[in-house]
């Protein structure tokens, strides 16, 4: 694993959303979670690329967004959500969320990723005991530039601008991942592992097991 001189790490600009959901949509083609959520296997390639971008604009405004470069292609991204999320009404969850998603992608879809938003929510704030929480997450580097650190500057970027806020509002930090390869990435950023847990379990759905991760709060 090499360092990689040529990688750019700036903050995701409106122009860049489609050629990230892309990276998005390959990194996490083969993920349960987001199998789970999107579960017409015709059409899921499409169907993540549309989440994706829709979910890119949606936290756009906070602008905490990354994205990586090589030679002006981008080849990763990371999100970073404050406590609450993006602030909205729920005519604007309906316009930007709802209607859309049961539009393309049919109800099916809209009712599984609402449901697994909530699945998460509530096992994010059982492990920090109902307090509020910054949450890391869709970090994901194109699968032909994996291995190579893009990701871990990605988190080092999204953890340096979160102990920015932390300086003013201290909350633990959370995340999930679907892959337990991935937690050295996120144990060397001071992580740790807090449960592993299986989410989506229904009647005819056996889920898909994710681990669970929290950084402390660090005392000032
Ligand atoms: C997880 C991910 C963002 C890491 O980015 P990366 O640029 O590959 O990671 P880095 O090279 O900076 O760091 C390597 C660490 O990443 C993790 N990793 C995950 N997938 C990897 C892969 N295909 N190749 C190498 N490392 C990988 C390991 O923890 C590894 O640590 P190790 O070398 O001690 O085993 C990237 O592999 C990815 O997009 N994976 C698919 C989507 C995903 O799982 N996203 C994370 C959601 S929580």
């Amino acid at each position: 694993m090499g360092d990689s001189p040529e990688i750019v790490i700036r903050k995701l600009a409106a122009g860049d959303i489609p050629a990230t959901a892309r990276v998005l949509a390959d990194a996490f083609a083969d993920n349960p979670a987001y199998a789970w959520m999107h579960p017409r296997a015709s059409t899921r390639e499409r169907d993540l690329r549309a989440f994706f971008e829709r979910n890119l604009r949606w936290h756009l405004p906070l602008d905490l967004t990354w994205v990586a470069t090589r030679d002006g292609e981008i080849v990763g991204t990371s999100t970073l959500e404050p406590p609450g999320g993006v602030p909205s009404s729920t005519r604007a969850a309906v316009t930007h969320w709802l209607v859309p998603t049961v539009r393309h992608q049919g109800v099916r879809t809209f009712l599984r990723t609402a449901a697994a938003g909530r699945e998460f929510g509530e096992r994010y704030r059982a492990l920090v005991g109902g307090a509020r929480y910054y949450h890391v997450h869709a970090v994901a580097v194109a699968p032909s530039c994996q291995g190579r650190g893009v990701g871990s500057k990605l988190v080092a970027a999204t953890l340096d601008a979160c102990e920015r806020l932390l300086a003013r509002d201290p909350a633990p930090v959370v995340l999930s991942t679907q892959r337990e390869r991935n937690l050295p990435l996120y144990q060397r950023a001071g992580f740790a592992l807090r449960e592993d847990h299986r989410m989506g379990v229904r009647r005819r759905s056996p889920g898909y097991r994710s681990w669970f991760m929290v950084r402390e709060a660090r005392p000032r």
